[in-house]
């Protein structure tokens, strides 16, 4: 086993079947994913370097919620709903900007402190006096780890960010992510299927050798998935000793100098940290990066994503960090390509479900995260669009359907 491994295996005798197809285009069960998996599950929302002078925010709409994340005057970071007190109207409209020292609500100009208190309403004499505290903009969880700002948009069950992420905590301190800026931005993309089927490529290595030449070339059968426990999965994967028939790998692997911040191990591995339900922090030696999905209907999702490099770097460095960003580029295509194939047969009555290798673990102790979250899709068969709420709710006390 290797050093870096942590000692979870593979049950002899599990059940290797996936959730059933129905899950992935049910508008009923999407509307409950996303208060019991999303709302209710810490989401990141950027990197600290992404909100770097006070004033300077960003913003997230997800599964119809509006964030708004910014750097207060003395240098925090708090977390808002973009929604203004007065009638709903955004704050903000732009993903990222800056506003010197209030927001302003485009709407009839109502002005909030960076804290989110109310400083004035246009036309004050047309209310009643308003408390600054009880018109506030409406407070979102947040909290800062390793650099990254989660965001928690209900309350659920997962505990705070540093507890469910101790078992990260150690290893990838070593990168010293907080200190990193962004290295061109945070990006978006849409694709044409069920979020599910986005993390079910993306939590197994199986398909590597076969779907991604490029990790095949790089780090081929180092690569070992680490399953969901506890809401969190880990993969690891050092260079091959041959790596090099590809043009970006060759280059990549001559180029990248050795980091000494980092322990020997971890100087040329590639490391995937998985956050139930939808995201993923991956390093390499020259970046750390976040990448995630949100549902934006039963069979449309959103990727989202930023990528951070250390603030200091020497040419090898930025040329490394280039041909990683290629070979991740690649890889990411690759997948898109995989996520619809796979994602269209769950509407087909010939589609019989999953039936999982030892080497996809990963996405069974996912489902199961899901069924746990939300017991209705242990159900083979679908129930009724009106009835998936109370059933449910029903299997969640514990009670049959
Ligand atoms: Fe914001 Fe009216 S909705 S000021």
């Amino acid at each position: 086993m290797n050093e870096m491994m942590r000692d979870i295996r593979v049950p002899e005798d599990w059940d290797r079947s996936g959730l059933p197809g129905w899950c992935y285009h049910s508008p009923a069960l999407l509307e409950l994913e996303k208060q019991h998996v999303f709302r209710e599950h810490w989401q990141i929302a950027c990197h600290v370097s992404d909100v770097a002078e006070p004033g300077d925010y960003r913003t997230m709409d997800v599964i119809g919620e509006r964030a708004l994340v910014l750097r207060t005057q003395d240098g925090d970071i708090r977390a808002f709903h973009n929604i203004c007190r007065h009638r709903g109207s955004r704050l903000v409209a732009d993903e990222s900007g800056h506003c010197r020292n209030a927001l302003v609500c485009p709407f009839h100009g109502w002005v909030y402190n960076l804290d989110g208190t109310l400083r004035g309403a246009a036309r004050p004499q047309s209310f009643p006096p308003l408390d600054k505290q009880e018109f506030a903009l409406k407070p979102l969880e947040c909290e800062i780890w390793q650099g990254f700002v989660f965001i928690r948009f209900a309350p659920g069950p997962q505990p705070s960010v540093a507890e469910l992420m101790k078992p990260f905590e150690a290893e990838l301190a070593h990168y010293r992510s907080a200190d990193m800026v962004p290295a061109g931005g945070m990006w978006t993309q849409e694709t044409p299927v069920n979020w599910k089927s986005v993390r079910d490529v993306d939590n197994e290595g199986y398909h590597v050798a076969m779907a991604h030449p490029a990790l095949q070339d790089l780090y081929g059968s180092t690569y070992y998935d680490e399953p969901f426990v506890d809401g969190l999965c880990r993969s690891f994967a050092t260079y091959n000793p041959h790596a090099g028939r590809r043009w970006s790998v060759r280059h990549y692997v001559n180029i990248s100098p050795e980091n000494p911040d980092l322990p020997a191990p971890l100087r040329k591995a590639w490391i995937y940290f998985g956050i139930f339900p939808n995201a993923v922090i991956a390093v390499t030696p020259e970046t750390v990066q976040f990448y995630q999905e949100f549902p934006l209907g039963v069979g449309r999702t959103l990727l989202r994503g930023g990528i951070y490099r250390r603030r200091e770097e020497t040419r090898a460095h930025r040329l490394a960090r280039y041909l990683a960003c290629r070979i991740d580029r690649d890889t990411q295509a690759e997948d898109v390509q995989l996520t619809i194939w796979s994602n269209e047969a769950m509407t087909s009555d010939a589609f019989a479900g999953f039936y999982l290798s030892d080497l996809e673990y990963g996405v069974r102790t996912h489902h199961d995260h899901l069924r746990k979250a939300l017991p209705v899709v242990t159900l083979d068969e679908a129930p009724g669009e009106t009835e998936m709420a109370a059933i449910n709710a029903h299997m969640a006390k514990g009670d049959q359907p």
